[in-house]
C-alpha cells in the first residue's frame, strides 16, 4: 500500500505566503548544547538574519559570545521585552518553554521548541519536515521540535511505511549522554577519568560522585531515560510512540520502546525492529532508504562498513546500516539508525522547519 504523506487532508495557509529574506532571531538556551547548534548551523547554512537576541538564564547574563565577527551579548531571559522578533528558537528546558513561548509567539515570534513542553497539545504542530512539514503551516505561534530519538527513527520508518505499510515497529535505544545536556557530558568526563585512575572496584567502593544519573554512567548502561511512569515504561519511551503516532497522523500506529543511556559522549543509536503487512526485502528497503531525504545508507557489512555515533557527529543526516530480514516473522526487518542528536535530533531540525516555512535559501 502506497501512503501520502500524513498531511494530505486539505491544508489550510501556504507557505507561499511567508516568504522571507531574512529574520529577526531569538535564541533562548543560547548557551547551552543545542543552543550552541544552533548558531553554528546559522553560519553553516548561511541562515539570514538581520538581528540575533541571546537568551539564558540570570547564571549567564551578561556573557560575550562570538559570532559571525561580531559579539553578542547574553541576556536573561526574565528581562524579555517586546521586540521585532520573527522566529524564536528555545532550547532551556520545559519550564522556560512553559514560561516565555507563548510570551515570545504572542508578540509575533514564530517560535520552534525543542522542549516537551507543547509537543502533544493538539493545537501545536509537531513537525518533522521531511514527513509533515503541512502542519507547520497551522501554527499559532509554536511549532514543536519532536524527541531526537523519535527523529532519526522516524527519518528511517516513514520512507519504508509509505513504500510497505508497517504493522508494528520494536525499537531499543542507545542514547548518548549529550541527550541531558552539558552536565551530563561532564559527568561522563569526570567519572570516567576517575574510573581510569582509581580502577572500577575502588570507585564502587568510594560510591562515585552522582549528579546527573542515579546511576554510574561511565563505563555503564542505564536502561532508563526520563522519568518512571505507571505502565513501567519511561517517559522517553511514551514519547516515542506519541510523537510517532501525531506526525505520522497514525493515532494506532504500533511500537513499543525501550531507551537505554549509554557512555558515549554525542551520537544516538537505535535497533529498530520493523513487521511490514506485506513482503519487503533487504536490498529493496535499501533502495529506498538510499534515496529517502536526510537519510545517508552505510551498509557494507563485508568490509565492516555501518553507521557509528563517532561518524555521525556534526553531520547532517541520519545514518542507516544493518539492514537485514527478521525470519522471526512473515515480513520482518531490523535495522541499524544512528544520528547526531544535537543537530537532526534538535537544532537541525528547528532550522530546517523555519527555511521551509519562510522559503529560504539554504548555502
Ligand atoms: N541535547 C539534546 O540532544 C536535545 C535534543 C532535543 C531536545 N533537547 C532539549 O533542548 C533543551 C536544552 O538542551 P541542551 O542539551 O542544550 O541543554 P544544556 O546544554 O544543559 O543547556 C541548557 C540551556 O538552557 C538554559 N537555561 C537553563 N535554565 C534556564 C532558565 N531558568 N532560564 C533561561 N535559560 C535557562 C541554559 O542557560 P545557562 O547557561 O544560563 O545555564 C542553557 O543555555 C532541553 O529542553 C532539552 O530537552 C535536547
Amino acid at each position: 500500500m502506497k501512503k501520502e504523506s500524513p498531511m494530505s487532508a486539505p491544508v489550510k495557509k501556504s507557505a507561499a505566503k511567508n516568504l522571507k529574506k531574512k529574520v529577526n532571531v531569538a535564541v533562548v538556551g543560547a548557551t547551552g548544547l543545542v543552543g550552541g547548534a544552533f548558531l553554528k548551523l546559522i553560519e553553516r547554512r548561511g541562515f539570514q538574519f538581520d538581528n540575533l537576541y541571546l537568551f539564558a538564564s540570570e547564571r549567564s547574563k551578561d556573557t560575550k559570545i562570538k559570532f559571525m565577527g561580531e559579539t553578542f551579548i547574553v541576556d536573561d531571559v526574565k528581562n524579555f521585552k517586546k521586540h521585532d522578533y520573527d522566529v524564536a528558537f528555545f532550547s532551556a528546558g520545559t519550564q522556560v518553554s512553559l514560561d516565555y513561548a507563548p510570551k515570545f509567539a504572542d508578540h509575533g515570534a514564530l517560535v520552534v521548541d525543542n522542549s516537551a513542553a507543547f509537543r502533544m497539545r493538539e493545537d501545536v504542530p509537531l513537525v518533522v519536515p521531511e514527513i509533515n512539514f503541512e502542519d507547520a503551516l497551522l501554527h499559532k505561534g509554536i511549532i514543536a521540535n519532536p524527541n531526537c530519538s523519535t527523529i532519526q527513527m522516524l527519518l528511517a520508518l516513514w520512507p519504508l511505511h509509505k513504500a510497505c505499510e508497517i504493522k508494528r515497529v520494536v525499537v531499543t535505544t542507545f542514547q548518548s549522554v549529550s541527550g541531558t545536556g552539558t552536565p551530563a557530558i561532564e559527568e561522563l568526563r569526570r567519572q570516567s577519568v576517575e574510573v581510569l585512575e582509581k580502577g572500577i572496584e575502588e570507585s564502587y567502593r568510594h560510591n562515585i560522585k552522582k549528579e546527573v544519573y542515579p546511576h554510574q554512567i561511565a563505563f555503564n548502561c542505564l536502561a532508563h531515560i526520563d522519568k518512571f511512569e505507571d505502565d513501567g515504561y519511561t517517559k522517553e519511551e511514551h514519547k516515542m510512540v506519541n510523537e510517532t503516532r501525531k506526525i505520522f497522523h497514525e493515532p494506532k500506529f504500533r511500537l513499543s520502546a525501550t531507551t537505554v543511556r549509554v557512555p558515549v559522549f554525542r551520537g544516538h543509536s537505535e535497533a529498530v525492529n520493523i513487521e511490514f503487512k506485506q513482503a519487503i526485502s533487504p536490498s529493496e528497503a535499501a533502495a529506498i532508504l538510499k534515496y529517502a531525504p536526510g537519510v545517508t545508507l552505510i551498509d557494507d557489512v563485508y568490509n565492516n562498513q555501518y553507521p557509528t555515533p563517532l561518524m555521525c557527529e556534526w553531520r547532517d543526516d541520519v545514518f542507516v546500516g544493518r539492514i537485514r530480514a527478521d525470519k522471526s516473522v512473515r515480513y520482518g526487518l531490523d535495522i541499524w539508525v544512528v544520528a547526531d542528536n544535537i543537530l537532526k535530533g534538535a537544532a537541525l531540525n528547528g532550522i530546517q522547519i523555519v527555511e521551509k516555512y519562510f522559503g529560504m535559501k539554504v548555502k
